[in-house]
This record gives structure tokens, sequence and C-alpha cells, in this order.
């Protein structure tokens, strides 16, 4: 069985001051959420489409996708973790209580402040986690990128046409997930902060998927308005 994920368990502090988390924000008179939980849920091949928000956000959350989305039967609300890899766990404790896991459960794991994934993009994270068990999307780096080990000088300059920028979705086979992640130790916890990386450096394959540069996340208030920029496109 296969399940949409959307992350939304962080409190957006990069934003700045804001009343709310960024996730609940309104670009065109409807939250970024919303717009984002709208691409997984008109996409039949999902049993569920599980939210994770903060814990004190998750009555508000319940009451804004009753409103946007009436016929949300297969929307989930649950709390969300203090990590990003936490409130995946959320999730696949919640999938094994309710439905149970098998090697084949497919989790498609998104950020909420992602909104303008596109079909084909969620589709080929699909095809490609059943067929590998792990995918990343990803754009080529536009930029050069330097690495520095002490924040002053640079340490090296890596050859840009092997680095690429990741975005999500990211998919798994669930039950392999939770295996790794319960695997690993306290510290590496600490350091494998991105769920591709625990498969990469447990010895897996991670299936590249190729995004799109418009695949924008919502992280800083310059990001909101290229949101509203991209918006007044589609919907031209
Ligand atoms: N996220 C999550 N659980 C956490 C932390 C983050 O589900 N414990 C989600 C966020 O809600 C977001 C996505 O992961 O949709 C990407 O994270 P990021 O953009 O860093 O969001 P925030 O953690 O909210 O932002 P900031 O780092 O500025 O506080």
């Amino acid at each position: 069985m296969i399940y949409a994920v959307i992350a939304a368990g962080g409190i957006g502090s990069r934003m700045g001051n804001m009343e709310k988390p960024k996730q609940y924000l309104k670009i065109k008179n409807k939250p970024i959420i919303v717009h984002t939980v709208e691409k997984f849920y008109v996409n039949a091949c999902f049993k569920k489409v599980i939210i994770l928000c903060p814990d004190q956000w998750v009555n508000y959350t319940k009451e804004v996708l009753a409103k946007y989305l009436p016929e949300n039967d297969k929307v989930i609300v649950l709390k969300g973790g203090s990590t990003r890899n936490e409130t995946i766990m959320n999730s696949i404790k919640y999938i094994e209580e309710t439905d149970g896991l098998d090697d084949e459960t497919v989790i498609v794991t998104h950020d909420a402040v992602r909104p303008f994934v596109s079909a084909r993009i969620i589709e080929e994270n699909i095809e490609a986690a059943l067929k590998y068990g792990a995918t990343d999307t990803v754009v080529p780096a536009t930029d050069t990128i330097v690495e520095s080990q002490n924040g002053k000088v640079i340490s090296s300059i890596p050859d840009r046409s092997k680095l690429y920028q990741g975005q999500t979705p990211q998919a798994f086979k669930a039950k392999l997930l939770k295996d790794l992640y319960y695997s690993l130790t306290e510290e590496e916890k600490d350091i494998l902060t991105d769920a591709c990386k625990i498969f990469s450096m447990k010895g897996y394959d991670v299936h590249m998927i190729d995004g799109e540069v418009h695949n924008i996340k919502i992280t800083y208030p310059y990001d909101l308005r290229v949101a509203k920029a991209l918006l007044d496109e589609e919907i031209k």
C-alpha cells in the first residue's frame, strides 16, 4: 500500500515572527499546506494522506483541512516529532498500528511547504520506490558549491557537474526505513538528519528523480513572494 506523508511538524523559525507556522500562511486565499495536500489528495494511488504537524496545531490543521477539503475521508492529521525524521517515524508508527506494515508498504514523504510539486514528480517517486526502495528528488546544482571546514576559508570546490540540490518528495519502503532508523545510535541520528542519507550511509542505493526548479521550498519571507508569483502564473 502507498501513503503520502506530508511533513508539517516544523515551526518555520526562518520565516521570522509570524502568528502561525509558515505552512498555514495563505497564498492566493488558501493556506500553503492545503495547496500541498491537494497535489497528493487527487492521486488515487494513495490509500491515505497523512499530515503531521506540531502537537498544538493538530486541531487547527483538522479545521483547516475540513474547511478547504470537505470530502477529506482519506486525510489523517497526526502530531509530528521533534525532528523531521521523528515526524516521519510517527507516520510509520500510525500505518503499522492501523493497517499493518509489510515489505511493500511505500511512503512518499513531502515538505508541507513545497506546494508546487507536480503530478509527474509524485508518480515517478512512487514507481521508483516500489522498484528500488528509496528515492530522492533532485535538480542539478546551478550555483558553484564551495566547502569550508572552518567557515572562513574555502577547503574545497567540488565539481559542480556532479552536484545536485535535494528537494522532496523522498519515497521509501517504510519498513526498511524504520528498521534502518532504529538501528542508528543517538549520535548517528543527530548527523543523519536527511532520511535519504540513512539509506546511503547504510549502503543502500537511493534512486534520483528529476525535480523541477519551481518545486521551491518556502523558507524565508522572500520565498512567499516568489510563491505568490508562481501561483499567479499557474492560474493564468
Ligand atoms: N518538519 C517536520 N518536523 C520537524 C521539523 C520540520 O515535519 N520536526 C517539516 C517542516 O514543517 C517543513 C519541512 O519539514 O514542511 C522542511 O523543513 P523546514 O523548511 O526546515 O521547516 P521548519 O523546520 O518549519 O523551518 P525552520 O528551519 O525555519 O524553523
